[in-house]
């Protein structure tokens, strides 16, 4: 066994680099990682290539700091470790001991290590190719996450003569496992907690967007602030508020704290870049609130509750004086905007107070029928939402709100896009991997196939006890 003193010596020497590449997965809810990637170019960050679980980036430590700080629909940020083989058990522990973990983690910082993704052998899995498995399968997520706990800290412990402790809750580094069967992405979690928690949203109520998802719908868009905007039945304010961001450049991630802050060896450099990049994002908010002027932003609801919510998050998000909050019944609200531009996210639950949520989205369209110049965007997770609503959509794309498949609509409520008759509507759904992909941007962007057959790492999985 080492001794002690010699261990110190070892740690001591580990170079703190201020300024590493590092290849990073921003990972993305299904249907909107194209729009992440538009983001990404657009932010000048280096994609090297799109998947539909998210995008692939080539950053540096500043451009990380840049990327946590501002990308508005990426679920989270993980440095991609390596892609290790995995048939049973003991070829997982076998490769992860093969990794340069001294080079991100010591014994004095707390690690979790979380599972997530298809295990080798399980229905999800792609085929096995290759050699068939010996050792032990690998159960389930929670077995998974103790032989890659096991493997670290046999590594760790031969480097430092000590083993890091385990902190399920609020570890220092969080070390992510991505099962695809036979092959397993090994990352480390650099953003932390998801990026859908900006910090504004706090109060509950039921059924709410979450932030990324909001951010990619109204990235679609694409509202310029020249018209009016109205989100009729805005529950706690999400789609305003991340519209609002988007428009006036508002940082998502200005006033959060970012797992790879406490990282040993590069934590406090890149904490120092993210400092910078978190107070220019301040300035920048706090002169655009102060210098917009002739906006219209409008969010109603008949609930008091999501009303006060709204008013809430505004607050928080620095908002407040640029948006109307009206308590209306979408049944009999003003329509005096002919030209607005109406973002909405209709309930999909079979019943609301005294009636179903079909003859709401009948109301709707009755109701709006004037709004002819409009343009009406819909976020639709009801089968029956467009027959009843009664135009068709000019284009529609797939997402996925939690664990529900739905549709963004973009309606013109003209006479020429009403439906003809109650029979089904064909509704021609975008392939999201067509979503406004421009080749002419920074990167190269290509779709491949998915990484792994759940996407979003954040809910999926277990961590290791
Ligand atoms: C799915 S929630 C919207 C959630 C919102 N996107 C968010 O992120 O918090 C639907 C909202 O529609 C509102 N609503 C339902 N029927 C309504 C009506 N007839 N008039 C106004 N608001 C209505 C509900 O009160 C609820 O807040």
């Amino acid at each position: 066994m080492m001794a002690r003193g010699l261990a110190f010596l070892l740690r001591r020497s580990i170079p703190k680099t201020s300024e590493i590449t590092m290849e990073v997965l921003a990972t993305a809810a299904e249907g909107t990682a194209p729009i992440l990637a538009d983001e990404c170019n657009d932010l000048g960050l280096r994609v090297v290539h799109v998947r539909r679980d998210g995008v692939v980036l080539d950053l540096n430590t500043t451009s990380t700091a840049k990327a946590l700080v501002h990308l508005r629909v990426a679920t989270r940020l993980l440095l991609a470790l390596d892609d290790v083989r995995c048939r049973d058990a003991n070829d997982l522990y076998g490769s992860l001991k093969q990794i340069d973990w001294p080079r991100w983690l010591d014994d004095r910082h707390t690690i979790a290590v979380h599972a997530t993704g298809a295990l080798p052998g399980s229905p999800e899995a792609p085929e096995r190719r290759g050699p068939p498995a010996r050792g032990p399968a690998i159960r389930n997520h929670v077995f998974a996450s103790q032989r890659g706990k096991d493997a670290i800290c046999d590594v760790l412990r031969g480097k430092f003569d000590a083993r890091p402790n385990v902190d399920l809750e609020d570890p220092d580094v969080r070390i992510v496992l991505r099962f695809r069967g036979d092959r397993c992405g090994v990352y480390l979690d650099i953003s932390g907690e998801a990026m859908h928690r900006r910090g504004y949203r706090i109060d509950a109520v039921p059924a709410p967007m979450k932030e990324t998802l909001a951010a990619a719908a109204v990235a679609i868009v694409d509202w310029d602030g020249t018209r009016p905007l109205i989100d009729p039945m805005c529950g706690s304010g999400t789609l305003i508020i991340e519209a609002l961001m988007r428009h006036l450049n508002i940082a998502p991630g200005l006033h959060r704290d970012f797992a790879i802050e406490r990282w040993p060896n590069h934590g406090e450099a890149v904490g120092l870049l993210l400092d910078k990049e978190r107070d220019a994002a301040k300035e920048a908010a706090d002169a655009a609130i102060a210098n917009a002027s002739g906006l219209k932003v409008i969010a109603g609801d008949f609930d008091r509750a999501a009303l006060r919510a709204t008013r809430t998050h505004l607050e928080r998000a620095g908002l407040t004086d640029l948006v109307e909050v009206v308590r209306h019944n979408v049944r009999r609200m003003d329509t005096d905007l002919a030209d607005a531009v109406v973002i909405c996210n209709p309930p999909y639950g079979e019943r609301i107070g005294g009636s179903t949520v079909t003859d709401l989205y009948e109301a709707m369209a009755q109701r709006w029928a004037t709004l002819d110049r409009a343009d009406v965007w819909v976020l639709d997770g009801h089968d029956d939402f467009v027959s009843r609503f009664g135009y068709r959509p000019r284009r529609s794309w797939m997402l996925r709100n939690g664990q529900l498949h739905v549709r963004w609509h973009h309606f013109r409520l003209t006479e020429t896009d009403r439906l003809r008759g109650r029979s089904e509507p064909e509704v021609s759904v975008d392939d999201p991997a067509e979503v406004d992909q421009d080749p002419t941007a920074a990167g190269p962007v290509a779709v491949e196939a998915p990484e792994i057959a759940d996407v979003r790492a954040d809910e999926a999985g277990a961590p290791s006890p």
